[in-house]
């Protein structure tokens, strides 16, 4: 039997990469029993604000249903709202190595970058292993920046499953198809982020037209002066070629300049985003609903949880 997990981040800007490199997939393989997990106690790990918290916790669920995740066959939660998480996240602290955990590249680089560091920054990738192993998930869709994460995951499950016996199922990292990495439209060396504190570079899927417009209009291009896919010399003329390709329902082009190219991108994303922003004003009317999908998809997932937990409870001698 085939579950799968995806996480999603509540900080707030929510991009057209996340669209295309996650919602998109889930939407698509929506016949394979999926868990959208929104990690609210990940975003414990960094300086946050309480109220922002639990208004991005919302915000992330609603788009989540906004962009056509059907919460009657993608059970949508957030980590925190499952304390099965958070126990399951100590117990495999007792079946992880220091060593392990700090040599994870995301944790030296956040750490760096930091002045304090939090304890829960260091142990992020075992709560992420409980996130995946306490629904005994088999397949997790990542991409680059996690693949380390999932491997650490799989080396926990494989490791317990010798030393106490038969507990976890050991996922898989699988690549989700005819997806995009999008890069940012100001700096096309890195990856559309909303961990960029400038906006500059972003298509946010609640940014309006007039904001669409102008990111695009003012995305970096080339002195080339031709349309075509080399993203080691043309970076910002391929990534709209493939913000294009994913957002247009047609072959696009021909192209006559990198004006036309960027018209078609905007008029292309705004079609995928525009039935997004308008079903999130609708939802977003009636917060309760939303909230309620949330308290669903925890009661939809909590008892296959419990029972890991007390599996591993067990193995363990507690
Ligand atoms: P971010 O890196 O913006 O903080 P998350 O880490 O919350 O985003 O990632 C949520 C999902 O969106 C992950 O599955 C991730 O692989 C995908 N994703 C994030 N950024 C991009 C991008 N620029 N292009 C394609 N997919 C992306
Ligand atoms: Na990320």
């Amino acid at each position: 039997m085939t579950r799968r997990l995806t996480g999603f981040q509540p900080t707030g800007h929510l991009h057209l990469g996340n669209l295309i490199g996650a919602m998109r997939p889930l939407v698509a393989a929506q016949a394979t029993p999926s868990i959208a997990m929104i990690a609210d106690l990940h975003a414990l790990t960094m300086e946050h604000d309480p109220r922002q918290l639990r208004a991005n916790t919302l915000q992330v669920a609603t788009v989540l249903i906004a962009a056509g995740v059907d919460p009657q066959r993608t059970a949508i939660i957030a980590n925190s709202q499952v304390p099965e998480h958070s126990e399951l996240h100590y117990l495999l602290e007792c079946a992880t190595g220091y060593g392990e955990a700090a040599r994870m590249i995301q944790f030296k680089e956040k750490s760096a970058a930091s002045k304090t560091v939090r304890l829960s920054l260091l142990t992020y990738p075992v709560l992420m292993a409980a996130d995946i192993l306490v629904h005994d998930c088999d397949q997790v869709p990542v991409g680059d920046d996690q693949s380390q994460h999932l491997e650490l995951t799989r080396t926990i499950a494989t490791r317990f499953n010798a030393r106490y016996g038969q507990t976890f199922t050991v996922p898989e990292g699988i690549r989700p198809v005819n997806t995009a990495r999008i890069m940012d439209l100001a700096d096309p060396s890195r990856k559309m982020s909303k961990s960029t504190p400038s906006a500059a570079g972003r298509i946010g899927l609640l940014d309006p037209p007039e904001v669409i417009r102008r990111t695009i209009a003012r995305a970096v291009t080339d002195t080339v002066g031709v349309v075509r896919v080399d993203p080691e010399r043309q970076p910002g003329v391929s990534n709209l070629l493939a913000i294009l390709r994913a957002c247009a329902d047609r072959e696009p082009g021909p192209f006559t300049s990198y004006g036309v190219l960027k018209r078609e991108a905007t008029d292309a994303v705004e079609s995928v985003l525009g039935p997004i922003r308008a079903r999130y004003a609708e939802l977003s009317e009636d917060p309760g609903h939303v909230r309620k999908i949330l308290a669903e998809g925890k009661a939809w997932v909590q008892p296959r949880a419990a029972e890991t937990v007390r599996r591993t409870r067990a193995a363990l001698g507690l």
